[in-house]
């Protein structure tokens, strides 16, 4: 190893996974994350049980992640946690564990932003092109839904957001109206492949150029599934791929007639997504397509860095570390944080 490198731990408890993360400079040693099986059954992540969970989960978690990476505590420059936004009793799970840790270990914390972790993950190295600054990035996770204008020195300017639910809130809302299990994004992703997009129509919403609203989708499938529901109860079974094709259809549409107005304009097309749903295949392959059809250039991260993971907080943490953005040990979690 190089006697220069910067070696950081990373820790990331502001939802449902537990994970922790070593990264040498900006190369990823190991990853580690524990998803939360018990929501799975309440339609949705119940904040006791998640905060329960990552108390469990942390230790072992943080182990196996310095095993992975053979590295041992003693090597680590800097802890970086998620300080928010999240969930207020998973936040402090990590929050205080990484406050203990650097005070044992006598280094620097370093606060970081859950999704400026998300953004940043494009940096994590292994080989690909980086997006070049300024760029515009889609965030989609369970919480947000915004359009972010990366500027010089990665200050983070928010040019629109939704005004109601989230985009992959849109996805797990919609797949508990079809009985399917939390979180409902990927299972819908998966029962899309199959299906036809163009079968079921739903309503898009009319909001400001650059802004998102998915609540009204969401009521427009109700109804839709209601009605149908009454005269056939096995509409559900019978049309699920169908009805999952025409909603990852719909929602990836709102998704890409939002970035169209933002890069018409900023007339940027250095195009990145990051987040959850960032995972979708059928936003994957539409952005893929805007390559081709306009030119732009598209960034999409590995799977594993689109949900939620600690080595997007560990590489935030880098550049906070080379910067000397370092926070005292009176932080405390914050779950409104904004970017
Ligand atoms: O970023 P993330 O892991 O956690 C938050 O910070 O919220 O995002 C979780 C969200 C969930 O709503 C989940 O359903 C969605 O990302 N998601 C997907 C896919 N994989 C995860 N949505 C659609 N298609 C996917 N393949
Ligand atoms: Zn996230």
């Amino acid at each position: 190893m190089d006697k220069k490198s910067i070696i950081i731990l990373g820790i990331e408890s502001s939802c449902d996974d537990t994970s922790a993360a070593v990264i040498i400079d900006a190369k990823v040693q190991s990853n580690i994350v524990a998803n939360q099986e018990v929501h799975q059954s309440f339609g949705g992540v119940v904040p006791e049980l998640a905060s329960r969970a990552h108390q469990q989960n942390i230790v072992p978690v943080v182990n196996e992640a310095l095993k992975v990476a053979n590295i041992n505590k003693e090597q680590i420059d800097a802890i970086a946690f998620t300080r928010g936004p999240g969930l207020m009793g998973s936040l402090l799970v990590g929050t205080s564990f990484a406050k203990s840790l650097s005070m044992g270990l006598d280094i620097p914390l370093i606060a970081v932003n859950h999704m400026k972790g998300h953004i940043m993950a494009h940096f994590i190295d292994e080989g690909q092109e980086f997006p070049q600054l300024p760029f515009l990035c889609l965030t989609v996770s369970g919480g947000h839904t915004q359009i972010i204008k990366i500027n010089k020195d990665f200050d983070m300017q928010v040019l629109g957001e939704t005004i109601d639910d989230a985009a992959g809130e849109a996805f797990d809302k919609s797949a508990k109206i079809l009985g399917l299990t939390y979180p409902g994004g990927p299972i819908i992703d998966k029962y899309a492949e199959l299906g036809n997009p163009h079968k079921f129509v739903f309503t898009k919403p009319r909001v400001g150029k650059l802004e998102f609203s998915f609540s009204g989708l969401k009521s427009n499938i109700l109804q839709r599934i209601q009605i149908e529901v009454k005269n056939d109860s096995d509409f559900i079974s019978k049309n699920i791929h169908d009805l999952c094709a025409s909603i990852q259809y719909t929602i990836v549409s709102i998704l890409l007639e939002k970035m169209d107005n933002a890069v018409q304009q900023e007339k940027i097309t250095q195009i990145a997504i990051a987040g959850g749903v960032s995972a979708n295949s059928g936003l994957r392959k539409a952005l893929r397509a805007r390559e081709k059809s306009h030119g732009w250039s598209v960034f999409i991260p590995k799977l594993e860095y689109c949900t939620d993971n600690a080595a997007m907080i560990a590489i935030e943490g880098f550049h906070k570390f080379k910067n000397k953005n370092f926070s005292d040990s009176g932080i405390t979690a914050h779950a409104r944080i904004k970017i």
